[in-house]
């Protein structure tokens, strides 16, 4: 532990750092002529019908607490899509309503790790593993991502980061990857199964952007042989249908798992907000078209981003198949000296006022690459890309 800074806060507190991100974006809200490819969340709204319904229940007086588990009308639909759409056999009792799915993650690992135990996560990956196993006095043990396989997790690489077997118990996986972009294909999801089954590990698998996979079809990895006992799988309708700030996710698993979630959430949350649960219900219920137009938006997008990058000097980008995110290697000197992910970010901000995030926010391992979104305006992009291209003119690589 690090000497604590002020009498008012908690050594784990002051342990955290601070997320660059949060700054970047803050900076990049404030200034008008910043294009910000920084935020992790979509920019489009959800289809009318889904705020008028939400509004409409709102009236009749949705705004009293859900019991902690979610809605059952909810859990019953959601148990539908899961079979359907992920091959997931589960019931209403197998599934948990939250704030986000990243609020189920954190209950989750309250619900599996004991303290001192090791949790091993993606790096680089989403942002919010590593403080949700520290907050709980985990450890998190990161498994490296290579750009060279594609990004994918590999059996090897996940045995590598296994520091003490009989101390990990739990293991997070992302497909479609935050901020890799890459989708995992079934061998490498067998290849993790296998290693799953060795260690006798709980696979936690974050499934948050399920709808944003341009080639081939996204695979849950609990819907493998033998691999829905011990997996706790994560969806959302934050990405799948531009409703961040609704705050409703939700985990299916086991049914201890699941009660053991639905026992802590009171002492978190509670609930995810009830009028969003109806707005979740009418998003599930309703047409589902506008979400493919908004993903073959997004692929057109993700097209231009990716080809303008690899034809900008310095930048050499692994072509993503999912989320919607690019993350480049990049390859430039300033005085003489090859410059770090941050370094880079922030010269970029301020000489051609463009943010997007260094990779090093999400771990160790995304030293030397750079996360652009592309949720974003495609005429926004565009003007971003033109504005980097004549700024990094200016520098050697
Ligand atoms: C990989 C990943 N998982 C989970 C989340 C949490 O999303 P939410 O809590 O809105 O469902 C995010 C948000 O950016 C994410 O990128």
């Amino acid at each position: 532990m690090k000497r604590k800074i002020s009498r008012f806060v908690s050594e784990r507190e002051s342990e955290l750092p601070g997320a660059m991100i949060v700054k970047l974006l803050k900076i990049a809200e404030e200034s008008k002529d910043i294009i910000s490819l920084g935020p992790g969340e979509p920019d489009f709204v959800p289809d009318k019908p889904i705020t008028d319904f939400a509004a409409q229940k709102l009236k009749e007086g949705f705004t009293h607490y859900s019991p902690a588990q979610g809605r059952l009308e909810l859990r019953e639909a959601l148990a539908k899509k899961l079979k359907k759409e992920n091959k997931i056999n589960v019931e209403p009792g197998e599934i948990a309503v939250t704030c986000g799915s990243q609020e189920a993650i954190f209950l989750a690992l309250a619900c599996t790790v004991d303290p001192g135990e090791s949790v091993l996560i993606p790096d680089p990956g989403f942002l919010a593993y590593r403080p949700c196993v520290e907050l709980l006095n985990g450890s998190a043990e990161p498994i490296e991502l290579k750009e060279e396989e594609g990004f994918q997790i590999t059996g090897e690489a996940i045995k590598k980061a296994i520091v003490n077997s009989s101390r990990t118990k739990v293991l997070i996986i992302n497909s479609p990857g935050n901020p890799t972009g890459a989708v995992f294909g079934r061998k490498t999801l067998e290849e993790i199964a296998d290693v799953a089954v060795e260690y006798d590990l709980t696979v936690l698998s974050d499934e948050a952007y399920e709808k944003f996979v341009y080639k081939g079809k996204h695979i849950s990895f609990a819907s493998l042989n033998g691999m829905k006992e011990r997996t706790m799988s994560f969806h959302s309708f934050s990405k799948s249908y531009g409703m961040p700030g609704f705050r409703v996710g939700y985990v299916s698993g086991s049914r201890e798992l699941i009660e053991a979630i639905t026992k802590i959430h009171p002492y978190t949350t509670l609930c995810s907000p009830t009028v969003s649960q109806e707005a979740a219900l009418a998003a599930l219920g309703g047409p589902q078209k506008w979400v493919e137009k908004i993903v073959s938006d997004y692929d057109r997008r993700r097209k231009f981003i990716v080809k303008s990058l690899n034809e900008i000097r310095g930048f050499h980008c692994f072509e993503p198949e999912g989320a919607f995110y690019a993350f480049p290697r990049i390859d430039f000197k300033s005085g003489g000296k090859k410059m770090t992910s941050l370094q880079f970010c922030e010269w970029l901000l301020k000489e051609a006022k463009v943010a997007c995030v260094p990779g090093t926010e999400f771990g160790k391992f995304g030293e030397g690459f750079v996360r652009f979104s592309y949720a974003t305006a495609f005429g926004k992009i565009e003007e971003a890309m033109e504005r980097v291209e004549k700024a990094v003119k200016r520098l050697k690589s």
